[in-house]
Order: C-alpha cells, then sequence, then structure tokens
C-alpha cells in the first residue's frame, strides 16, 4: 500500500533493537510517507539522530526544549496532524510512561496531545516483558486502544531465549497499513482469499503440485486488509511472507482447500479463489517411499472436488482462469459453468505475467458483456482493481 499523503510519528526509544527502526523509517519513506522521528536520550546512545534525518530527509527531534526544531516547539499542532504514532522500538520504560500518563520528555507528551491511532512494538528482555508490571501496563494501554505488535519469541540480546524480540519489519509496516486502513470502503466486510498450488501426495516425500507462487492471493489479502475488511486467507505451501492482520489457515492439499473453504466462506462476503487448485491427485498416497524399481511408473490419478462449483453461500463468487488460448472466452464459458460473479482472465502464455511473476496482465470479466482489461501492473494494483469491482458488487 503507498503511504502517499500520510504522516507518521516515529518514536525510537533505547533498546538494542533501535538499530531496526532504521529500517523501518527507510521501509516507510519507500512507500512514500512523511516521517518525522522522536528519539529519546537513549535512543541516542544506540543509534545517531543523523541516520534518521539521512533516511527521513526530515528534521530529528531528540529534546523537550530542542529549539532548533520546529517540530518540537510545535510537537502538539504536529502530533494532532500525524496519522499515526509508531513507538519502535517501544521500552518497559517508555511502556510505563505512556500507561501513567507522564508527560516528562516530548515522546511522552507528543503521545498524550495525540488523538491519533499509537502503535507500539515492545523490545525488551524476557523478564522484563514478563513481569507482571509490564504486563499490566501494556494490558492498560491496550484496553485505551492502543495497537501492540509483538513481540516475537526468540533469541534475544541477552542471549536468552523468549519473548521479547522486536516484531519483524513487515508485521509492523503491515499492521500500520491495517489501521490506516480501518476506515476504508471495505470496512466490515469479511473477504476469504485461496492463494497458491495445492499440492496432491504421492507418497511420503513426493507430491503433484503447480508453479503457483501465492503472490497474487498474498496482494489480494494485503489489498483488503488495507482497505478495511476482515481478510481469511486460505493458502497452499507457499515461501511468501504471512501477510499480517490476516487469519491464515494452511492446507496443502485440494482436499483440505475444499473442507476451509466450506467451512468459512458461507460466513463471507466475498469468496476469491485465487489459487491454483490441483484437478487431480493420486488415486493413493503411498504408505513408504515409492523405490526405483521399474524403467517406468504410471500413476494412477483421480478428480478433486471442483471448490467453486460445489461451495454453497449467498456470496460474491470470483475465480480466476488460467488460460494459455482464447483467454475471453473460455474464461466467460467458466464464469458461467461455475456460476460467478466476476472472473479474472490471466494469459499464462503472456511475458512477464502470470505465475511466479511479480506483475499480472488480467481481464476481469463479469456478468453479460462487463469487461475491464487491464495492462500488465505488479500483483498489488491488480489486486485493488479487482477489489474495486468487488466492493461494487458487496450488499
Ligand atoms: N478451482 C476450484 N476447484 C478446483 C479447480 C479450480 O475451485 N478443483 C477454481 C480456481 O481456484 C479458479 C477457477 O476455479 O478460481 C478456475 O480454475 P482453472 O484451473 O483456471 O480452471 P478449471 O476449472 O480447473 O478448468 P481447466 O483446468 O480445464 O481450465
Amino acid at each position: 500500500m503507498t503511504l502517499s499523503g500520510k504522516t507518521i510519528i516515529l518514536g525510537v526509544t533505547g533498546s538494542i533493537a533501535a538499530y531496526k527502526a532504521a529500517e523501518l523509517a527507510s521501509r516507510l519513506v519507500q512507500r512514500e510517507a512523511n516521517v518525522n522521528t522522536i528519539m529519546t536520550e537513549a535512543a541516542m546512545r544506540f543509534i545517531s539522530p543523523l541516520t534518521f534525518r539521512s533516511l527521513t530527509g526530515r528534521p530529528v527531534v531528540t529534546g523537550m526544549f530542542d529549539l532548533n526544531s520546529e517540530f518540537s516547539i510545535e510537537h502538539v499542532s504536529l502530533a494532532e496532524a500525524a496519522d499515526i504514532v509508531v513507538i519502535a522500538p517501544a521500552t518497559a520504560n517508555i511502556i510505563a510512561k505512556l500507561a501513567s500518563g507522564l508527560a516528562d520528555d516530548i515522546l511522552c507528551s507528543t503521545v498524550l496531545a495525540t488523538k491519533s491511532s499509537v502503535l507500539i512494538a515492545p523490545a525488551m528482555n524476557v523478564n522484563m516483558y514478563e513481569n507482571r508490571i509490564t504486563q499490566n501496563n501494556l494490558s492498560e494501554l491496550k484496553s485505551r486502544g492502543f495497537i501492540v505488535v509483538g513481540p516475537d519469541t526468540g533469541r534475544l540480546a541477552s542471549g536468552e531465549a523468549g519473548p521479547g524480540r522486536f516484531a519483524g519489519i513487515s508485521d509492523i509496516t503491515g499492521s500500520i497499513c491495517q489501521v490506516l486502513g480501518r476506515k476504508g470502503d471495505l470496512a466490515h466486510k469479511h473477504i476469504v482469499i485461496t492463494a497458491g498450488g495445492t499440492q496432491e501426495s504421492i507418497d511420503p516425500v513426493r507430491y503433484i503440485s503447480n508453479r503457483s507462487s501465492g503472490k497474487m492471493g498474498y496482494a489480494l489479502a494485503e489489498a483488503a486488509r488495507d482497505r478495511g475488511a476482515e481478510v481469511t486467507l486460505i493458502t497452499a505451501p507457499s515461501s511468501l511472507i504471512k501477510p499480517y492482520g490476516v487469519e491464515l489457515y494452511s492446507i496443502n492439499t485440494a482436499q483440505e482447500m475444499y473442507q476451509a473453504v466450506r467451512d468459512i466462506a458461507p460466513r463471507a462476503g466475498a469468496l476469491i479463489m485465487a489459487a491454483a487448485v490441483a484437478d487431480y491427485r493420486p488415486a493413493s498416497v503411498a504408505k513408504d517411499k515409492i523405490k526405483k524399481a521399474n524403467s517406468s511408473l504410471t500413476l494412477n490419478l483421480v478428480n478433486t472436488p471442483d471448490i467453486l462449483d460445489n461451495v454453497k453461500g449467498d456470496f460474491v463468487r470470483v475465480g480466476f482462469a488460467a488460460e494459455s488460448e482464447h483467454l475471453v472466452e473460455n474464461a466467460r464459458a467458466k464464469l458461467q459453468r461455475k456460476n460467478l460473479d466476476l472472473i479474472i482472465a490471466n494469459d499464462i502464455t503472456a511475458e512477464g505475467s502470470g505465475f511466479g511473476a511479480d506483475n499480472n496482465e488480467v481481464v476481469i470479466i463479469g456478468r453479460g458483456d462487463a469487461k475491464n482489461k487491464l495492462p500488465l501492473l505488479p500483483k498489488r494494483e491488480v489486486a485493488d482493481k479487482i477489489l474495486d469491482e468487488v466492493a461494487a458488487l458487496l450488499p
């Protein structure tokens, strides 16, 4: 999601993870956000303000009485103008100060003065994190509407392992996009999206699958999330990072995907089947690894259930048609056969488009004669075009 026109206050506090805030600032700037950084005294022991000044191209506020900074003097009005305040990393100390409403430094007083959403990403020693006082402070902040991302569990700088690691940057940026999109055109809508290529087992080590990467389905899930939707992503195995803020079901086979869709889609407003579902599976799965005994091997394949054909319910139905010839005609026939509201026709022979690629060239086909041929676009942009049409069909 582009963050163009959005103003983000990035508060950096004194954790060893402070250096990771530089990566966060960089990602937010790449998405065209205006990033105003505030650093606490302790943060500056870990990383220099110059880093953030260079990455954001904007002054960095380092103290309450920092007269050189127009931002520090007008922090109250700027706090009001911010779309979101993000404190990352957030130490046990800042969490305690915010929970008790202290305003003894520029970051705390900015948070007190803002009416915008505040997101915090805690990072600290495991014992400090698990301490009842910190837990109570976090509960207090959550009950007041603060959004808490992480911490992750794993190895900490102290050498210990446990919860306390700074959340992944993609989780923090995902959460920021979700918060900023909360009032979007899909707010209060539930959208189920399937993604990836199913895997049909042959034996304990082998399977039949296809070249789907899951990129189109994951892009749809993130785009729907960033427009305010409640999103369920039913995904076949994929190497992609799981989108933050999305309910995720991991499945392997067409049958498992069918069961998940059948359970969840009837409660949703729309089902978008971006997954490349195997049409056939081995009739039986060998219990042991098949040995290289003969010069040839014949696999007996049987049909998998057609999910779109079989799933019942009163929701908007969107399918994809992966075609290598007669794109629009074949897609229209599928739309009718599967009783769909929309079908996204995908020419899998087009250069730089379709399976595995970052871009896609599609035709969005509706009932009747409606047809919208899009140029080659990044999958995220294709996702938003598809969602424009889905939004128009939702009740
Ligand atoms: N689909 C499905 N269940 C299946 C196979 C496909 O729900 N067992 C869905 C896909 O997710 C997609 C749409 O149906 O949204 C069309 O899939 P596609 O593979 O293009 O078409 P098929 O129906 O499998 O027909 P064919 O392979 O003959 O082109």
